[in-house]
């Protein structure tokens, strides 16, 4: 991003007060319990998943929802009533996410949206698109082209380790499908057609001096919310609805996306979005692969995991334990009870811990040693799995074809 233009986001103030900034690239909060999510909703114009949604989500599947919704981390949307009436009349739509490849090893934050995005496929039963974005991540960082494909292939296997179905699932990289699909061409040139730069500059904050790839980027990420991207997959049909599982912050990707969506003929892409897995040193900002000592990644062996979360983990608890046990614990800051939110599975067990380490009952140690003994076993079953992923494998996922869905 252009200085000035990055000063201008930063600074951006709402009703007279410093706003938290939120955009693909950066995100930022003063406050301890991070971002104001509420705030975000209204300032993006999406919509809260509120119970009457999350009722209906349930009523139309049959089961109940995934954790993550029921506990608040997937909170916003655009359309998901769109959605759920489509499922209850039999009629298809499919559903994308995808991946910006600037490190070889991903951390636990870069897991959520995939898992989320797993229950929704198994659960719908419906086509999923996975963009890889090596494209974004040469522009944008100090990659070369070759290696950027060569991390995009690499984060595949994390992906696929996760356990998402071959014949229903098609993986892609921007600097390899590009050539491969004129029907993907096509689509991305519809979309740069209808945005200006001064439309780009104001959604995304380029200036003068960004290169003229960055300008066109938002094109290409537009592009696979259109099935026309995907002729394959969807029988050369242009009009299927789509659903895009992601964090919060790609939502201005989306807002053009949609913006776009009826002057090329397609459908506007429906969305749930996730807030952010925070960093160990708290809140106030997201985790990034950047620094290490920030995250716990999918790489760290069992004692890596335990002494960063020992370390770093920032704590809600007292300062001594005394006090602790005096004033209690504050989950909405403790970042080792934020991470059990995201991967216990127990609520009765979650509301116990929340309710007894407020209560001060509970020492931030134990809660300390309830993360790590999940975790561990965690990482290391997705190790082990990672590694038995071929290259084969990957290059079937990466193939453009049919899958098992008939259009
Ligand atoms: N730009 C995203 C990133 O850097 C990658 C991405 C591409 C994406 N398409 C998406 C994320 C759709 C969510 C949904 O991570």
């Amino acid at each position: 991003m252009a200085e000035d233009a990055a000063k201008e986001v930063e600074n951006l103030k709402v009703d007279g007060e410093v706003a938290d900034v939120v955009n693909p690239w950066e995100v930022t909060t003063s406050s301890a319990t991070g971002v104001d999510y509420d705030k975000l909703v209204e300032r993006f114009g999406s919509s809260k998943i509120d119970d009457e949604l999350i009722a209906r989500i349930e009523k139309v599947t049959g089961k109940p929802v995934h954790h993550l919704v029921r506990r608040g981390i997937f909170f916003s949307h655009r359309d998901m009533h769109t959605i759920l009436t489509l499922y209850e009349q039999k009629k298809p739509f499919y559903l994308y996410t995808g991946r910006g490849p600037s490190s070889t090893s991903l951390h636990l934050g870069h897991l959520i949206p995939f898992i989320f995005t797993k229950w929704l496929q198994e659960t719908f039963n419906v086509p999923l698109v996975i963009q890889l974005t090596d494209d974004e991540k040469f522009l944008w960082k100090d990659l070369s082209i070759d290696e950027a494909y060569r991390l995009a292939r690499e984060n595949a296997k994390d992906i696929i380790a996760l356990g998402f179905d071959v014949n229903k699932t098609f993986i892609f990289s921007d600097l390899e499908y590009m050539g491969q699909s004129r029907a993907f061409y096509r689509t991305v040139c519809r979309v740069q057609k209808c945005v200006t730069f001064n439309q780009v500059k104001g959604i995304f904050g380029f200036g003068d001096s960004d290169c003229i790839g960055k300008i066109s980027f938002p094109a290409i990420q537009a592009a696979p919310s259109f099935s026309s991207s995907f002729p394959e997959i969807f029988n050369k049909k242009a009009d299927i609805p789509c659903l895009i599982p992601c964090a919060i912050d790609q939502d201005p990707y989306f807002r053009m996306t949609r913006d776009v969506a009826p002057r090329i003929g397609g459908k506007k892409p429906a969305l749930l979005h996730s807030m952010f897995f925070p960093a160990l040193q708290g809140a106030q900002t997201k985790m990034s692969a950047s620094d290490p000592n920030s995250s716990i990644f999918l790489t760290d062996t069992n004692n890596q995991i335990k002494n960063k979360i020992n370390k770093y983990a920032f704590s809600g608890g007292g300062a001594t334990v005394e006090e602790h046990k005096e004033k209690g614990g504050n989950c909405d800051v403790d970042v080792s009870y934020q991470y059990l939110t995201f991967f216990m599975e127990d609520d009765a067990k979650l509301a116990e811990i929340k309710k007894t380490y407020t209560s001060g009952e509970l020492l931030t140690g134990y809660l300390k040693k309830e993360l790590i003994g999940i975790l561990q076993p965690l990482v290391a079953a997705h190790r082990e799995r990672r590694q038995k992923i071929t290259e084969e494998e990957v290059t079937q996922f990466m193939t453009p074809r049919k899958l098992i869905y008939d259009y």
